[in-house]
């Protein structure tokens, strides 16, 4: 068994895996569109996770870890479910390590897709880069800040030689907005 992480996933696991590999899936983009109110978020300001979007062409980036032992799979699954279960559906795809190669280097890749059916009720969907910053930089979860979240993945993602525009435009913005109010802090009278 294999499974695909292009979010917190990428740096925490949380399973027992026998072997991880960086590479990336195709006709996917990652896109901050699932509200949290689990992890990164509370149910009265919720946070904003990864999901994927059908993208034709596109690459996403991440880890994918491959799990043999039965038990330890079910162990796994088990602790996704959980994990993961703001993210209404699974899918199973072509994972590659190699942008030249024609074909995947794992085939039925296991992940995980907040989708904008109507079931999922925390979907939030497309918003402007300043919006979806503002709401990262200001909402907190059982997980921690919802920033660590974005800049975590930004690290991790540049760290794999992936440049996500997506994430590096609300990265930057959530940046500018937090030195802003650093700034206006620091004039605030006492
Ligand atoms: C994932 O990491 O693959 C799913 C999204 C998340 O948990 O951040």
């Amino acid at each position: 068994m294999w499974v695909f992480g292009y979010g917190s996933l990428i740096w925490k696991a949380g399973f027992h895996y026998d072997d991880r590999l960086v590479g990336f899936i195709k006709d996917y983009r990652r896109v901050f569109y699932q509200g949290s109110t689990d992890h990164r978020g509370t149910p009265e300001y919720p946070g904003r996770t990864v999901t994927l979007e059908p993208a034709q062409g596109a690459l996403c980036w991440g880890a994918a870890y491959k799990i043999s032992r039965k038990e330890d799979q079910q162990v796994a699954l088990t602790y996704l479910e959980v994990r993961e279960k703001q993210y209404d559906k699974k899918a199973y795809v072509d994972f590659f390590t190699d942008v030249n190669a024609s074909s995947p280097a794992v085939t039925g890749v296991m992940l995980y897709i907040a989708s904008p059916d109507k079931a999922n009720v925390n979907y939030l969907g497309p918003a402007s880069v300043e919006d979806i910053a503002k709401q990262i930089v200001n909402a907190k979860g059982p997980s921690g800040p919802n920033r660590d979240y974005l800049f975590n993945l930004e690290k991790q993602l540049l760290e794999m030689g992936c440049e996500d525009e997506h994430v590096t435009k609300i990265a930057n913005e959530a940046r500018k907005l937090i030195s802003a109010a650093e700034d206006q802090n620091h004039q605030a009278p006492n």
